[in-house]
């Protein structure tokens, strides 16, 4: 008997299809007017993301529509953007999911400018990445063997090890919106990684840096940020060790 290979779609059925109404908000900078919403109607499937309907108004009704992605796994952190006014990530957020009785609405994240469609300058977040050292800070020689931790002393920092830099937490807090200076939640969950690491000798500097006035202490503890975060870090609890560290350490 001669084995045929079967059509896994056939024998368990179509993926349900279904129209969604894609409501983006674009922008060109070159063309001298301000923001403008278009629509696009699409048929899409229970298994697509709210970045799959991006390319398929990009690959085949709009080239011209500009935004971010890489990976499209959730891995690189670039397509963070407003979907029906919350801050998600586009290859994390599945169609089926919101409500699709609606137009699905998709915005460029808030509190960094536009500079085209849903493409941000991310630089103002970067400079504040920057600045708080986000790197292994050790003196002395370089040691002949890896620098040893203990289990305990990894799992200190490990919430904050999981960030992709995609800015959803520092774009959904009120306090940035209202004051580009201040450092914002990502910033200071990348010092935190730092600060708490056993093998680092850089965290009175760190922590000096974020005493600052556009520091720590502008946070409102709204949980925005950890609403916001599509790694499920727990953003206000490493502010709140942060603020804490600022008073129990000494400079
Ligand atoms: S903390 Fe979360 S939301 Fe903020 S940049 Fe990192 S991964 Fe994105
Ligand atoms: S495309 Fe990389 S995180 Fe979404």
């Amino acid at each position: 008997m001669t084995a045929t290979l079967e059509n896994p779609q056939t024998e368990m059925g179509a993926i349900p299809s279904f129209q969604v109404t894609m409501r983006v908000e674009r922008f060109d900078p070159e063309s001298g007017s301000g923001s403008y919403w278009q629509e696009f109607t699409l048929t899409m499937h229970g298994t697509d993301r709210v970045l799959d309907a991006l390319h398929q108004i990009k690959w085949d009704l709009d080239g011209s529509l500009a935004f971010r992605r890489s990976c499209a796994h959730g891995v690189c952190g670039s397509d963070a953007m407003r979907i029906n006014g919350r801050n998600r990530l586009a290859c994390k957020t599945l169609l089926k999911d919101l409500d699709l009785d609606k137009p699905v609405v998709v915005e460029p994240i808030k509190g960094l400018p536009v500079k085209k469609d849903l493409i941000v300058d991310m630089e103002p977040f970067f400079a504040s990445y920057r600045e708080v050292m986000p790197f292994l800070v050790t003196t002395g020689n370089q040691p002949s063997r890896e620098r040893l931790q203990s289990v305990e002393q990894r799992a200190v920092f490990d919430d904050t090890t999981k960030c992709i830099l995609c800015a959803a937490c520092t774009t959904s807090c009120p306090v940035f919106w209202s004051d580009g200076q201040y450092f914002g939640p990502a910033a200071i969950v990348n010092a935190h990684r730092f600060i708490f690491d056993s093998r680092d000798e850089g965290a009175q500097q760190r922590l000096q840096i974020l005493n600052d006035k556009e520091g720590v202490w502008r946070c409102r503890t709204t949980f925005n940020c950890t609403e916001a975060c599509p790694r499920g870090i727990e953003i206000t609890k490493a502010i709140a060790e942060v603020k804490r560290a600022i008073v129990t350490r000494s400079f």
